[in-house]
């Protein structure tokens, strides 16, 4: 009963409305729309052609465009801004010496032997940006990715030598295992499936390995479930309390990391990455997955791919507060590359403007093959 009185008024106040609405809309514009009309007739030719409209217009409205008029202003109402700081470079480390692969899909992008990622590591430090991301391919891939957790295996020598040339610079490792399987795939795999609990262990001793060399974080991108809890119980147990876990928390079965998985050697020979990756479709699981790897230790959380899942990347900012990095992967870059060796876009512009989106979405750290080349442009601004 008192549902349907409360329906009826808001029914009757919805009907006014309806009425009064349109009126007061016309009342408002009336003397704008007549301006321009008298302004039309006066002036029949020109209007469009100079833009001098002689219209001077007595109606009130917002004038955003006051902001916008000078440089000025402009840095004064900017409310985000991109610095070097905000980048991680990733680095792909291959076996040898002196070497330097260029990978054809990714421009500017090469494998480099250890003693090319120490100099290119000089220089990218040297540029001020804090941080790299190691991903190794190694001399021998097997069933197991034993070289994942061999202490003299690329990465590992990598990090022993990078910290020993450039102390300051954050050294950080991806762990898992589909450089290191001769499959490709991220885990042990039995018949047509990764087996989740059994690839832990593997993942572990990744991670420990990694750390023993002197790596300054760990970033766990295998999807694996619990393997952040179990990776943080495998440091902790070895004297590694001090060691943060960056976990690729919200990593989406993508097609944009097509040039990565040329650049790392680590194309799946069968299947896909559907049954660990997530549904580029769900945004709530996205928002579960990362909420499960704070609870497990996770110290800073990653959402991949960055750019088509800014929404996602706003929503974890929010939801949790936590240190959030954003990986713009490999079919990112690619595309932007590829547009601007086309001339069909501005490489600079559109690389600036594809950082500052991601940052603005709420990324507290981006992980990009931009980094060096952003870094230059931000230091000659
Ligand atoms: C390995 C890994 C991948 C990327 C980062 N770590 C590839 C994948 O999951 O297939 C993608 C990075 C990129 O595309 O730039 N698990
Ligand atoms: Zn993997």
């Amino acid at each position: 009963m008192q549902g349907s009185i409360a329906y009826c008024a808001l029914h009757f106040a919805l009907c006014a409305l309806r009425f009064a609405l349109p009126g007061l809309s016309h009342f408002l514009r009336e003397p704008y729309v007549a301006g321009i009309r008298e302004s039309i007739t006066r002036n029949p030719d020109n209007v469009m052609l100079t833009g001098e409209s002689l219209y001077t217009p007595y109606t009130q409205f917002i004038r955003t465009r006051r902001t916008r008029m000078t440089e000025g202003l402009r840095s004064m109402v900017r409310e985000t801004v991109l610095t070097t700081k905000d980048f991680i470079y990733p680095l792909f480390v291959v076996p040898g010496k002196g070497v330097r692969n260029a990978v054809k899909s990714m421009p500017g992008v090469f494998q480099l032997s250890v003693d090319e990622t120490v100099k290119e590591c000089r220089q990218v430090s040297k540029l001020g940006i804090p941080a790299v991301i190691l991903f190794g391919i190694p001399e021998h891939k097997d069933e197991v990715g034993s070289e994942a957790w061999d202490p003299h295996g690329v990465v590992q020598e990598a990090i022993r030598k990078i910290k020993k040339a450039v102390p300051d610079l954050v050294v950080i490792t991806d762990v898992c295992m589909c450089e290191y399987t001769s499959h490709g795939h991220c885990g042990i795999v039995r018949g047509e499936e990764i087996v989740n609990d059994a690839t832990l262990e593997l993942l572990a001793r990744e991670a420990l390995s990694h750390a023993e060399a002197g790596a300054d974080m760990v970033a766990p991108s295998d999807m694996m479930d619990g393997r952040v809890a179990v990776i943080r119980d495998t440091l902790d147990d070895n004297g590694f309390q001090n060691l943060p876990i960056m976990s690729y928390a919200a990593k989406f079965a993508s097609g944009y990391y097509g040039p990565f998985r040329d650049a790392a050697e680590s194309a799946p020979a069968f299947g896909d990455r559907r049954s660990h990756q997530m549904d580029p479709a769900n945004a709530d699981e996205a928002v579960r997955e990362v909420a499960i790897d704070i609870e497990e230790g996770a110290d800073i959380v990653m959402v991949k791919p960055a750019g088509p899942y800014l929404d996602i990347i706003r929503r974890v900012k929010d939801e949790f507060g936590m240190p959030t990095a954003a990986y713009q992967v490999s079919g990112e870059f690619a595309m932007i590359k590829a547009a601007a060796e086309n001339g069909w876009i501005d490489h600079d512009r559109v690389m600036m403007e594809s950082l500052l989106s991601i940052k603005r979405a709420g990324a507290d750290m981006i992980l990009t093959y931009f980094a060096r080349e952003a870094a230059l442009l931000l230091k000659e601004a």
